[in-house]
């Protein structure tokens, strides 16, 4: 791949996606934000530059590069807090990383609750030798489709955000009530095959996504390529991704494509929660299409990996070399989420910069309560009971990895065959845990969240310290010296 540096930058604009004009934070200046697209293979060298100027919105920043492993860069996560100090604004930061596979990957701000307000895009890695080639053929591989919560005012100011939320599809919606603004129309050639490539880049809700009077076959579940199953709907996580194919074989009209929140308004009434599929030489009108209940929904348990890989330890419950459970709670009078009674909260010096300092124990490690201490080379198994509070169900994203769900939320079977693999698991709302496992081969500190912002604000995170002892030596200096430019010239025990 190249190596050529890419600039990301990151600015403040008053857009309009509903019909109501607000300061947003864009990476690129759009949203969602400039699609950065790249072959397996390529190095990506990305300086992200701060020109945030609207106080409102917070002026500093990070990115994080949703579901690259960063095998050997884990300084380059992008995680504020974690692996570095965030980015101050008229400042730059150049990320440096070379992702696998052939996937549907995204990026958002990692700082606070950011992303609400504007900083969150698709990241595309194509693979010009498609494995999945002799399954079907595809006539177009380009369209991707964001699905997003957007709200009236900055998201540090919503004190229930969703009340002010239009749910957009590739940065158009209408609020409900609202005016009949533009929605966003998905264009296709009769008898032609799409693949679609579906992101939840949600603040908040899961969606129920479906387009009239057509099937999707899934064939990518978080950027882990699947066997093809025909669904009619797909229920959508926040940080979640899946590729479909879509076949324009219908009559040539226009079709609602629906996006249905699990809260909030959740009617099409008037075109919300909705975008268009139009046929060419269709009317430029919104569809008829009705609504017409699920018969085939995405069963998660139904998802199996394209090319099967062995799920590592032993093949019954509790069969890894390290067990974690992970009890959801929600603490009333400090309106805060713990995950075992500890809720995470953000130190000043990030968990990276604390390791490079020589601070190895995750019990010595700040926030305290809030680090695991993983060994390298181990199986880990982590179940994590459904929530309770009114908020769940909680989508579960781990970095630096991904996970084989043997068992997922909702489901009472173990399947220690063929799991689905995938970076975001939902944990459910009843008490029976899900359980995922990952194998330690990726030295970092990696956040495990609720990938529903709010939540991870109001601590629902812990940290892996994963192999410490390796993290220290894949710093390079250069790296170790932009992590936090505030503490330049401190010693260790200053930080
Ligand atoms: Cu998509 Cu920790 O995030």
């Amino acid at each position: 791949g190249s190596g050529s540096v890419k600039t990301l930058q990151i600015v403040n604009k008053n857009i309009n996606l509903d019909g109501f004009s607000r300061s947003a934070v864009l990476a690129g200046g759009t949203f969602p934000g400039t699609p950065i697209l790249a072959n397996k293979g390529d190095r990506m060298s990305i300086n992200v530059v701060d020109s945030l100027t609207d106080p409102t919105v917070l002026r500093s920043t990070s990115i994080h590069w949703h579901g690259v492993f960063q095998d050997g860069t884990s300084w380059a996560d992008g995680t504020a807090f974690v692996t570095q100090c965030p980015i101050a604004a008229n400042d730059s930061f150049l990320y440096d990383f070379t992702p696998t596979g052939q996937v549907t990957f995204w990026y958002h701000s990692h700082l606070s609750t950011q992303y609400c307000d504007g900083l969150r895009g698709p990241l595309i890695i194509y693979d010009p030798n498609d494995p999945q080639k002799h399954l079907y053929d595809i006539d177009d591989a380009s369209t991707i489709i964001s699905l997003a919560d957007w709200f009236h005012v900055p998201a540090l100011n919503a004190p229930i955000p969703f009340l002010y939320t239009t749910n957009t599809i590739n940065g158009k919606g209408r609020f409900a009530g609202g005016p009949a603004s533009p929605l966003s129309v998905i264009s296709v050639i009769p008898g032609l095959r799409y693949r679609f490539r579906l992101i939840s880049m949600s603040c908040e809700p899961n969606f129920i996504f479906s387009i009239d009077g057509h099937t999707m076959t899934v064939i990518e579940a978080d950027g882990v390529l699947t066997q093809p199953l025909v669904v009619d709907s797909i229920q959508i996580y926040a940080g979640q991704r899946y590729s479909f194919v879509l076949t324009a074989n219908q009559k040539i009209s226009n079709y609602w494509v629906r996006s249905v929140p699990n809260f909030g308004d959740n009617s099409f009434t008037g075109g919300v929660n909705s975008a268009i599929l139009r046929y060419i030489s269709a009317p430029n009108t919104d569809p008829t299409t009705k609504n017409t209940a699920s018969t085939k929904p995405l069963l998660e348990t139904n998802l199996h990996p394209l090319v099967p890989v062995a799920v590592p330890g032993l093949p019954h419950p509790g069969g890894a070399d390290v067990l974690i459970n992970l009890n959801i709670g929600l603490d009333l009078t400090t309106v805060r989420y713990t995950l075992n009674g500890v809720s995470f909260i953000p130190p000043s010096a990030p968990a990276l910069l604390q390791i490079l300092s020589g601070t190895q124990l995750a019990q010595s490690l700040l926030p305290s309560g809030s680090y695991y201490s993983l060994p390298p080379n181990k199986v880990i198994e982590v179940s994590i009971p459904g929530g309770t509070d009114p908020a769940a169900p909680h989508p579960f994203h781990l970095h630096g990895h991904n996970f084989f769900v043997v068992k997922s939320a909702g489901s009472d079977q173990f399947n220690f065959k063929n799991p689905v693999v995938r970076d975001v698991i939902n944990t459910g709302r009843d008490a029976y845990p899900s359980h995922s496992r990952f194998v330690t081969d990726n030295a970092g500190p990696w956040f495990l969240h609720c990938h529903i912002d709010f939540h991870l604000d109001i601590g629902l995170a812990v940290v892996f310290a994963e192999d410490v002892k390796t993290v220290s030596k894949e710093v390079t200096p250069s790296a170790w010296k932009n992590l936090c430019p505030r503490y330049n010239g401190l010693k260790p025990n200053q930080l």
